[in-house]
């Protein structure tokens, strides 16, 4: 496979050639890609002065992504299987879409979108179910040069209808429902709510999927199949420059609402392919199978765009780990034979906690990588993986990267790089991390920790942030001049290998989910009787990070007293979505805040992690009996 390394020693090599001459490195794997125009530059690019960040890659290139997935591949792979639809109920029939159909399927359905007035450089929101037309319709928009924002659906009416405001979305995809295990979840109806708030919605493109009853609104809703129908499958791509925009994702950042993370075409393309056929070692003929789900970057990059332009078979689940039983992953594993299988660390220790015999009962020999992605693997998940899923045979990729990066950064390529458990190991090529202190100087040499910077630009970095490009400079270029702040810090150990510890700003990972604490404190804050409120992350045994809500009140009766916290949740479930329901809440009159009326939550933190025998100064604070009081109500044990 081209451009595919196959030894540890070609790794060093190709890391030192990348960092050499990082031009031609991104130059010469880009000539295996399939363009109308090749670029003038390979990179031009600036992380400070005026109008910064500035990056562009393969400078006046022009293309399409589609055309690299299927016209490049169609002579060899028209019917090979690209998705393989595993439906949330395993008794359903499993859809197999072949190169050959789903290219028809996005022709036909980037025809349709043109039919309702979509045209290149509009933006499409997507709000499905992991079902196969989530990737028709997000192909579709990338083949008439549509930008999609796709918006997980578990997000509330409110969540979605912020980000169809931010981009001006003029069109809507969804279903009438959606399947999460045993239950059935009205998506229509969200949509609705959300779409009210969104004069710039025109059409609302409805997908029949649970069959279940919907509001219909002949003017604004329309039903997908007929959409489609009599739409031919003849289609030409739309032209792109390497720079045009393929997607927004929102994402969650320490403050504000979330943010569009803006990745571009070409460079976007260039980096999922490789580091999806590198760190993965994909091999023709692998099954492969990443449990994200596409509203998420993971699905974007490692369901979708990777695996589809390295002409692999990319396995879609539609339900959740637990459903019907704990042993649906293992289940589905020898059902199609799965070779590669990528996970969150939560779900691992979720199923970790189910007991081995899930596992032990299934044959799972087909299995060759195993990889995790999204926060820090703890060693008894990592050895449980390794041990027992993988049965000691299969290498872990524990891949670190972000929604901004647009693709991984540090892990170990399969079977090449020797790992450690919870370690991300070694960046890719291309990728030159750095560690810096608080002030910013470069922590040199090996077994240092510091904060987890950036100091190259690679091809899947993000642009800008949609719609606001100082705030893209301010978030992540203005900490240190020249350098891109990850917001992890991380470890360099004395080999060199990378152990990434966590965020260091008010960002947590709770299983897996990117979540902002100031987004969940704004939502509480909805509350009528909510005064004031301070969310912090805590140490959870499954999610990883759990929400911890201190919530200051009105004065509550004892009735509402009783009442309030389900309140809260349901409040935050309102605005944000159940992601986002703080795990728990302790009502409090008063935070701990500096005399300036800073809430000091490293002191709130502390407490969260049940320690309270190192709080460090509080004679800054404002009112230091507080202190007190939270511990004495804390939902924790706290230790004095
Ligand atoms: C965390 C997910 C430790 C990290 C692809 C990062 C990780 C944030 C790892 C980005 C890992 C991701 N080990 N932490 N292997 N992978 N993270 O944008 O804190 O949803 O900054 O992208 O997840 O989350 P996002």
């Amino acid at each position: 496979m081209v451009d595919k390394i196959t030894s540890l020693a070609e790794y060093f090599q190709k890391y030192q050639e990348s960092v050499a001459d990082p031009e031609g490195f991104w130059g010469k794997i880009a000539e295996s890609h399939y363009w109308h125009k090749k670029w003038d530059r390979v990179v031009d690019w600036r992380f400070s002065g005026p109008g910064a960040p500035d990056v562009k890659w393969f400078v006046n290139g022009k293309l399409n992504i589609t055309e690299n997935i299927f016209e490049r591949n169609m002579f060899m792979r028209k019917d090979q299987v690209a998705l393989i639809w595993e439906p949330n109920d395993p008794c359903d029939p499993v859809v197999h879409i072949t190169y050959g159909e789903l290219f028809d399927r996005v022709k036909q359905f980037a025809n349709a979108l043109k039919n309702i007035g979509v045209e290149k450089g509009d933006r499409v929101a997507i709000y499905l179910p992991m079902v196969p037309e989530l990737a028709v319709a997000m192909l579709a928009c990338a083949r008439i040069g549509a930008i999609h924002s796709i918006v997980f659906a578990g997000f509330s009416a409110t969540a979605l209808s912020d980000r169809i405001i931010d981009a001006s979305a003029k069109v809507v995809i969804t279903s009438d429902g959606a399947y999460r295990g045993a239950k059935s979840i009205d998506l229509k109806s969200i949509v609705d709510e959300a779409v009210e708030k969104c004069p710039s919605i025109q059409k609302t493109v409805v997908l029949k999927h649970t069959g279940d009853e919907i509001k219909f609104d002949a003017k604004r809703d329309v039903w997908w199949s007929d959409l489609i129908e009599g739409v031919s499958t003849e289609n030409t791509a739309t032209e792109m420059d390497a720079e045009d925009i393929l997607f927004i994702l929102y994402t969650s950042g320490s403050t504000g609402k979330p943010k569009g993370v803006v990745h571009t075409t070409a460079g976007y393309m260039v980096y999922a392919e490789y580091t999806f056929k590198n760190v993965f070692q994909y091999n023709e003929g692998d099954m492969y199978w990443c449990t994200a789900d596409i509203g998420w970057v993971t699905g974007h990059s490692y369901i979708v765009y990777g695996p589809l332009l390295t002409g692999a078979t990319s396995i879609m689940f539609e339900g959740i780990p637990t459903f019907p039983d704990a042993g649906r992953f293992w289940q589905t594993i020898d059902k199609y034979k799965v070779t590669h299988f990528y996970t969150a660390p939560t779900a691992i220790r979720a199923l970790l906690a189910q007991g081995d015999k899930w596992v032990t009962k299934q044959d799972l020999s087909s299995l060759k990588v195993l990889g995790t992605v999204g926060e820090p693997i703890n060693e008894e998940a990592w050895r449980w993986y390794h041990d027992l899923v993988g049965k000691g045979k299969c290498p872990i990729v524990d891949t670190w990267w972000q929604t901004e990066t647009g693709g991984i950064m540090i892990s170990p390529l399969a079977g090449l790089t020797p790992t450690k458990p919870s370690l991300a190991t070694l960046p890719l090529p291309g990728i030159q991390p750095i560690l810096v202190d608080p002030e910013g100087k470069e922590l040199k040499g090996n077994g240092v920790e510091g904060i987890l910077c950036i100091k190259y630009p690679w091809p899947g970095m993000l642009r800008t942030t949609y719609g606001d490009h100082p705030r893209c400079f301010q978030t992540y270029f203005s900490a240190f001049p020249n350098l891109y702040l990850t917001g992890d810090g991380a470890k360099r150990d004395e080999e060199g290998y990378y152990r990434i510890i966590g965020r260091i700003d008010d960002v947590i990972n709770v299983s897996g989910h990117r979540i902002g604490t100031a987004e969940v404190e704004d939502a509480i804050n909805q509350h009528p009787k909510v005064v004031e409120s301070a969310v912090v992350g805590y140490p959870h045994e499954i999610k990883g990070v759990g929400i911890y809500a201190y919530v200051i009140c009105d004065d509550l009766t004892d009735d509402e007293m009783n009442t309030i916290e389900d309140e809260i949740r349901a409040t935050v479930t309102k605005f944000i979505g159940a992601i986002a329901k703080p795990d728990k809440i302790q009502i409090v009159h008063g935070l701990p805040k500096t005399r300036s009326g800073k809430i000091m939550r490293r002191i709130l933190r502390k407490i969260g992690e049940g320690d309270a025998t190192n709080l460090g100064d509080t004679s800054t604070l404002l009112d230091p009996g507080v202190v007190d009081e939270i511990i004495a109500g804390a939902k924790v044990e706290v230790k004095r």
